[in-house]
């Protein structure tokens, strides 16, 4: 069947073993995104309403139909049991009493990263645990001192790095090494570049962080590779999983990660600034228990910035002020955990149960290619509009296409494709980013977000007076197939 019309698109999306969870999800219909009220104002407005085309899990995942329920259950316990709600099993509630609330989610957690539950926390927010995992793991010595990150960092981590060289009382332009493109004509950093920059700088680098999935170009680094080899020179290695978590498969404790942080608003779908999550290597979390010089115990572990909700349960609430680390992950929490963020998170996680991200993957690798075919044509159509900067390998990306449009034209197709119910992000001056999630997105969505951006490229370059026509006729409202219309 020729790829390129609307009858492929649904008999795909007919044979997507996961296209039953599309209805574990909210997704949001034109009008409501169009309305400025959150309530239609009338019945036929609510009944008429067609869905958007949200290709946006790369930066807030839809909201689970199991969200709302369990928000419910969490008021109506706080509302009907008061400070009970930290100890009492409920029997009609499907969460666990406040003070396991954490530990409930951690299990589900661990096998979307690829770890053991006690490597994994459910604390913070991403730049919070940035920071925690820095303090911890960051021990500049005279020799050893350099931090690694990409200059197209995402800013927040490069704060975060820029803060700790300054705390140390060293200098971010001799400490922080920029992995800078090979060339200005690609913002790819392939493996082997990143391994050459890890060589030069070896000897005095104390610390490696990267984007598991970069935010800008979608790029997927070879995090076993590049553990390996980093961990080889004796450099710490750490991942910021922002837009890997619930996109790519990984095994974090196999690939020896030493540490990791994310967080759960992408694709884990637990709503703006929810939770983030946390993964400390077995090895990096041991307890050990030995004789001081006075012959007293004492605790040995690894440094850290410390917080009640990170020592151990049992002497938790004896206000003894002796910290005893609960070993793994979980040892290096602060507080309490946000119960209205981790019930976010236990909706999300008993969707990911449902399935894993083997199976995940594997659509999300045949639906990014279609996406990819279908951007192709219309590129070869419309041929100043845009290019795709993400790599054209599925092994070298997750669920993102980046397409860099032609200076000028983002406002335009941006507009086009906010009134036609299609909802992208941009990164100025000129990228979308494009996001099929597998849990929720159809072949059918993609079909109809590459029709609408046709038209949107076609109206962006007839307003900047170039060359090009649509070759959608009416802007590709209509239900036709591209072989039709051609
Ligand atoms: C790659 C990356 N790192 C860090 C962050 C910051 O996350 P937070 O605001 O949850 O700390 C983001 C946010 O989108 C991100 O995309």
């Amino acid at each position: 069947m020729d790829i390129f019309t609307e009858d492929y698109a649904k008999q795909q999306d007919e044979q997507d073993p996961l296209r039953r969870f599309r209805d574990s999800f909210v997704i949001p219909t034109k009008s409501d995104l169009a309305r400025k009220t959150l309530a239609p104002s009338t019945s036929h407005e609510a009944g008429q309403d067609e869905q958007s085309i949200y290709l946006c899990g790369n930066s807030l995942g839809l909201q689970p139909t199991l969200t709302r329920k369990y928000m419910q259950q969490y008021l109506d316990t706080w509302a009907s049991k008061g400070v009970y709600g930290h100890f009492k099993e409920i029997e009609d509630s499907n969460l666990a009493p406040w003070l396991h609330v954490d530990d409930d989610v951690v299990e589900d957690m661990a096998k979307v990263v690829g770890a053991l539950p006690s490597e994994v926390a459910v604390m913070q927010t991403l730049t919070a645990n940035l920071h925690l995992m820095l303090a911890s793991f960051y021990r500049p010595t005279q020799k050893r001192y350099k931090i690694i990150l990409e200059g197209k960092a995402f800013p927040s981590d490069h704060y975060a790095v820029e803060s700790h060289i300054r705390h140390h009382d060293l200098v971010p332009a001799d400490a922080m090494v920029l992995i800078e493109p090979e060339s200005p004509a690609s913002p790819i950093l392939s493996t082997h570049y990143i391994m050459s920059i890890i060589d030069k700088h070896a000897e005095e680098t104390a610390l490696l962080l990267l984007p598991g999935v970069q935010f800008y170009t979608g790029q997927l680094f070879d995090m076993v590779t590049i553990t390996a080899y980093a961990k080889m020179k004796g450099i710490v290695v750490g991942w910021d999983l922002a837009h890997a978590v619930g996109n790519a498969a990984m095994e974090l404790h196999d690939w020896d990660v030493d540490f990791a942080v994310w967080c759960t608003y992408k694709y884990l779908n637990c709503g703006p600034g929810s939770i983030g999550g946390a993964f400390v290597h077995e090895r990096h979390g041991k307890v050990k228990e030995t004789e001081g010089d006075n012959g007293q115990s004492k605790l040995e572990y690894r440094p850290r910035l410390s917080g009640w909700w990170g020592s151990s349960k049992s002497s938790r609430f004896a206000m003894d002020n002796h910290f005893n680390p609960i070993p793994g992950a979980a040892g290096f929490q602060l507080s309490n955990p946000s119960v209205a963020d981790t019930t976010a998170l236990r909706a999300s996680l008993d969707i990911f149960k449902q399935t894993d991200m083997a199976e995940l993957r594997q659509k999300s690798i045949r639906i990014t290619k279609y996406l990819e075919k279908l951007l192709d044509r219309v590129a070869g159509e419309q041929e100043q509009c845009f290019t795709i900067i993400t790599p054209r390998n599925p092994d070298e990306r997750g669920a993102q296409l980046s397409v860099a449009l032609k200076p000028g034209m983002l406002d335009s197709v941006m507009e086009s494709l906010e009134e036609a119910g299609v909802v992208v992000d941009e990164r100025r001056p000129d990228v979308i980013r494009v996001a099929p999630a597998p849990l929720y997105n159809t072949f059918h969505d993609v079909f109809l977000f590459a029709k609408h951006f046709q038209h949107a490229c076609a109206k962006a370059i007839e307003g900047k007076g170039a060359q090009g026509q649509s070759v959608m006729g009416d802007g590709g409202r209509e239900d036709r197939g591209w072989s039709e219309i051609k």
